[in-house]
């Protein structure tokens, strides 16, 4: 096994995009970010410093960190935050992932421009358990504002409103030929008739689940958040954001151009639907064609005959989602928890807080007069501020968290349209979950439709789960466990909660430290769409958390 160091600068770099340049905040100048590039086994030593005048953290999604809780980067979790001119070094080995993961910023709406691909490959000398592919591409899916996005972020707190949408849609940060001033740069994937890529593709949106399609090809889909599945194919991919989907291409068509394309499926935050296509362009090459990269813009090639659209799913296409994730199977036979030590239960929505008595009017543009929340079983995650939770948990601080969540069994409440007022107005605190090191945990996942009901991407930070089931209306504990699948349920580190629905996931917590859960849309976890999974150590060095890092950025 290897050990890669990279260095990582975040600073301000401008980007032109939609006519428009502004500074975005970058890692070493590019965006997207670098693609990291290792073998299963390898270790990372990444030494990010910050140039810009954000605090910033990098996080790397889906990760393991076994022991390595110091590494996994959301702020006020597991570390503070870099903060300007600050430096701190990440560590940590990948171990038994193989396929796609990403990194990205874990502070304030920083990764809308800071993140990037983690390609992971098989150990040295094994084997994909596919044919080998003649290429692998990343695809980062990603959002575009035409303003800073840490403004959009911080005004919508302070009106209690929702964020302005983006402006487009992006393609290893392109828009692509439908958008203004964006077709000269629009992303081109070469391939060579009759050959295969492992497209490699991420859906680094802040807030927008997306279809992805490809013009004319079938899509193989061979792994998820770095897991191998059963391979099915398909002409259509929906990722939540945080979502890897693994997929192989070959080139079996006429030679020609086809368009690469994803959009929306269901719109953010009730906001209106926004029906714009991201591009990127599939190019057949003849043999001869010289250097071929792995993806490069399209500079120069504006003879080219038009590339073929694909048709694409309707915003609110859910039986094409439905019929997608039910695919989803691990190649053979798992290990999945069948006896439970601990069955927990979290529904996860948006709520509206009345205005604050002394708050301006102006402070509360919500619905009718309200402020925008989010929670898990009615509360609203609040992050410390002076001091991370994994090290009040090492060291025992008091008053940091209380490890009274989900409390008690929560009153059986019907999601499907008549819910209690009280869940409307969810309350704040920093509420933690315990957990016994090894214990074989069960987690429902349950849609609450207030306000609208919305396809949430539930991440667990230094895990991955299988999901052993996924319905629509009220999970029904005695009907929907004889649907469970124990035998070959696929293993992920981000689940898409179906629109009006629930999905359950288990896992065991081998892995002591304090762990994020939380809605990957980023404008859920600022209303508070989160909880900390606190593991704790088992026995002996090896069950239990190492020191921290000397150089842990403290508050
Ligand atoms: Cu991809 Cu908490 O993050």
């Amino acid at each position: 096994a290897k050990i890669h160091a990279h260095e990582f600068v975040v600073e301000a770099t401008p980007v032109k995009r939609l006519c428009k340049t502004h500074n975005a905040i970058t890692v070493n100048g590019q965006f997207p970010g670098p693609t990291l590039e290792i073998n299963n086994g390898d270790t990372l030593v990444v030494k990010v410093t910050n140039k810009a005048r954000y605090n910033v953290t990098i996080h790397w999604h889906g990760v393991r960190q076994m022991r390595t809780g110091w590494a996994d980067g959301p702020e006020f979790v597991t570390q503070c935050p870099i903060r300007p001119g600050g430096s701190y070094t990440y560590r940590f080995t990948v171990q038994g992932q193989e396929g796609t993961l990403w990194w990205h910023a874990h502070s304030s709406w920083l990764r809308a421009t800071v993140y990037g691909a983690l390609i992971i490959r098989p150990r040295e000398g094994e084997l994909y358990p596919f044919p080998k592919p003649n290429h692998d591409t990343p695809i980062l899916l990603g959002e575009r504002w035409d303003a800073n996005p840490i403004d959009v972020v911080r005004q919508a707190t302070r009106t209690g409103g929702a964020p302005n949408v983006s402006d487009a849609y992006t393609i290893n940060g392109q828009p692509g030929d439908l958008y203004k001033c964006s077709n000269k740069d629009t992303t081109v994937v070469p391939i060579h008739a009759g050959e295969t890529n492992l497209l490699r593709v991420i859906n680094a949106a802040l807030n927008q689940p997306l279809f992805f399609t490809v013009a004319n090809h079938k899509l193989t889909v061979v792994g998820a958040d770095a897991s191998y599945l059963k391979p099915f194919t398909t002409k259509v991919l929906m990722l939540g954001p945080g979502q890897t989907t693994d997929v192989l291409l070959t080139a079996d068509q006429a030679p020609s151009r086809y368009y690469i394309a994803a959009r929306a499926y269901q719109s953010a935050q009730n906001a209106p639907f926004d029906n714009t296509t991201t591009t990127a362009i599939l190019e057949y090459r003849s043999p001869h064609h010289g250097n071929h990269s792995q993806y490069h813009h399209s500079k120069g090639v504006k003879n080219k005959r038009r590339p073929i659209m694909p048709p694409l799913p309707a915003y609110n296409d859910t039986n094409t989602v439905t019929a997608f994730s039910r695919s989803f199977r691990s190649p053979r036979k798992v290990e999945v928890p069948t006896e439970i030590d601990q069955s927990l239960f979290f529904a996860v929505g948006l709520g509206l807080n009345k205005c604050p008595k002394n708050f301006k009017p102006n402070r509360c543009q919500g619905p009718n007069g309200t402020r925008f929340t989010a929670s898990m079983n009615n509360v609203s995650f609040v992050l410390p501020n002076n001091v991370s939770i994994l090290q009040a948990q090492y060291l025992g601080i008091p008053g940091v968290f209380t490890t009274d969540f989900p409390g008690k069994p929560p009153v059986k409440f019907d999601y499907t349209g008549n819910v209690s007022r009280s869940l409307w107005q969810p309350i704040p605190g920093t509420k933690a979950h315990k957990l016994k090191f090894g214990s074989r945990v069960e987690i429902v996942l349950q849609d609450t439709s207030i306000v609208t009901p919305e396809n949430h991407p539930i991440h667990l930070h230094g895990y991955d789960f299988y999901i052993v089931a996924e319905g629509f209306g009220n999970f029904d504990p005695k009907k929907d466990r004889a649907k469970f699948n124990l035998v070959d349920p696929p293993l992920r580190n981000t689940v898409a909660v179906p629109v009006n629905g629930w999905a359950v996931i288990r896992f065991v917590a081998d892995n002591p430290g304090a762990w994020l859960m939380h809605c990957h849309l980023d404008v859920h976890i600022g209303w508070g769409l989160a909880t900390v999974l606190l593991v704790e150590n088992g026995v002996g060095k090896l069950q239990s958390i190492e020191p921290p890092p000397v150089d842990l950025p403290l508050c």
